[in-house]
């Protein structure tokens, strides 16, 4: 298994392009799925995430193709990939490939919408909480969907189709949105959604489905109107730059110091995060080609946050949030909100030297005057990736074991980082 060892230390300096939004990527690629024409999906983060979607895709009969290098792009380009769902052979979708990712899941409402059933396992993923499935069942039966659970698999039948419905959220869901916004597409009637989630990504999909023919009104608001269409065709979109990415790396800047151009970020995208940098000491500056960060000699502020959805703070930044101000000059209260289970960077942090007390939802943070290098386990994506900034800043060696969990996110990290000063290297087993 592939481990990162880290020699900290060294301040951040130079360019690091931003990465198509893996979460953006996923519910894309799914969309492929209403229409038996061709998507075209622009800047696609070569990720493991997007590698096990396409197995996903490919058993339901999506034909697929990644057009070659073109003059004048770098390697850190992201992919064009052709999908085509021009048959659908097969509208289960079993256990040895959902399991691994909890958004393939989400395959659930295409295929019910298109071909008026579906069979799919109940989803595995990062193990940051129990993460049920309820609100995506509710919401599908809503759109006129019977659904059945049946050893392990949610079953979902609508021979005649879906039909228009009013759906309320319980809970601010990114999920279910994604899913109810494409089922809601194809369904006969109109749909709104209600307390919906406003994440970039959501919109992002609602962008690329409007490409594709759907009538969607009020994506990026918290009530989106949906006027069901007979069909829909292929569309060309690109995937939107990756906001975690760009926060991470924002948080390395500050952590180490330097200064960096984060190209292509966009800023509204994570303002929140944003504003919370700059309390921390950063200095943010948006400029055409993305955001740069920079860091000089002065400490690290403590901060309160919690984690809210969009427009909120996101939870995919909190670890890295807490490795940060692991190093404040004072104590640093971070609340968790969305996932009851997402502190399992918290024993690892200390293994550095960080100073983390947790009380159910909320963590304690006392700044300390170093971290030390040591040996940290990953134990989800954004988990494992709050270890490597730690690592950035910390004294001596850091081994960041089990890094399968950062290539299911982070492109190329290693050289991302490598690039700006960072002693990083990937040791292959
Ligand atoms: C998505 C993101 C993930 C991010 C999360 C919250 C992708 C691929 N993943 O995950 O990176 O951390 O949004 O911003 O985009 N819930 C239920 N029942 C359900 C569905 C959700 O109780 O049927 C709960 C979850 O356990 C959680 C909360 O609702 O407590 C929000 O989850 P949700 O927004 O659905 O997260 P994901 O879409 O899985």
């Amino acid at each position: 298994m592939d481990r990162i060892r880290i020699v900290g230390g060294a301040p951040l300096v130079g360019t690091i392009p931003i990465s198509g939004a893996k979460n953006a990527a996923l519910p894309l690629m799914i969309a492929s799925l209403l229409t038996d024409q061709t998507l075209i999906l622009d800047n696609v983060p070569r990720l493991a995430d997007v590698t096990q979607l396409k197995r996903i895709l490919s058993n339901h009969g999506v034909d697929q193709s990644v057009d070659g290098k073109r003059a004048g792009q770098n390697g850190m380009a992201g992919e064009t990939l052709r999908l085509t769902a021009g048959d659908i052979v097969d509208t289960v979708a079993p256990y040895e490939l959902v399991s691994k990712m909890r958004a393939s899941f989400w395959v659930v409402g295409p295929l019910v919408a298109r071909m008026g059933e579906a069979r799919v396992s109940l989803p595995g993923g990062c193990a940051i909480g129990t993460r049920p499935v309820d609100f995506f069942i509710a919401a599908l039966k809503d759109l006129g969907a019977d659904i059945d659970i049946d050893g392990g698999d949610v079953v979902a039948r609508a021979k005649n189709g879906l039909r228009g419905n009013r759906v309320v959220f319980p809970k601010v869901t990114v999920g279910a949105t994604h899913v109810a916004m494409m089922a809601a597409s194809l369904a006969k009637g109109e749909t709104v959604l209600e307390n919906a989630a406003r994440e970039p990504e959501i919109v992002d999909l609602a962008t690329c489905l409007i490409r594709m023919g759907a009538r969607i009104e009020g994506a990026g608001t918290s009530t989106i109107h949906i006027q069901g269409v007979e069909r829909l065709t292929g569309a060309r979109h690109p995937v939107m730059p990756d906001r975690i990415e760009t926060g991470t790396y924002a948080m390395a800047v500050a952590m180490t110091g330097g200064d960096v151009l984060l190209e292509n970020a966009i800023p509204d995208t994570l303002q929140t995060a944003i504003d919370v940098l700059t309390q921390v000491g950063a200095e943010i500056t948006p400029t055409n080609q993305g955001i740069r960060v920079r860091r000089n000699g002065h400490g690290l502020n403590p901060v309160d946050v919690t984690t809210e959805p969009f427009p909120g703070f996101p939870t995919d930044l909190q670890a890295q949030l807490m490795a940060l101000v692991s190093r404040a000059d004072g104590r640093s209260h971070i609340r968790e909100t969305i996932f009851e289970n997402r502190f399992m960077h918290v024993q690892e942090l200390a293994r550095l030297g960080a100073d983390i007390r947790l009380d159910g939802q909320m963590a304690t943070v006392t700044g300390v005057g170093r971290l030390t290098g040591a040996q940290v386990m990953a134990t989800d994506l954004r988990a494992s990736v709050s270890l490597v900034i730690a690592g950035l800043a910390a004294e001596g060696e850091t081994i960041v074991n089990r890094v399968y969990h950062l290539d299911r996110g982070f492109e190329r990290i290693e050289d991302k980082l490598g690039g700006c000063g960072a002693t990083i290297e990937r040791l292959s087993s």
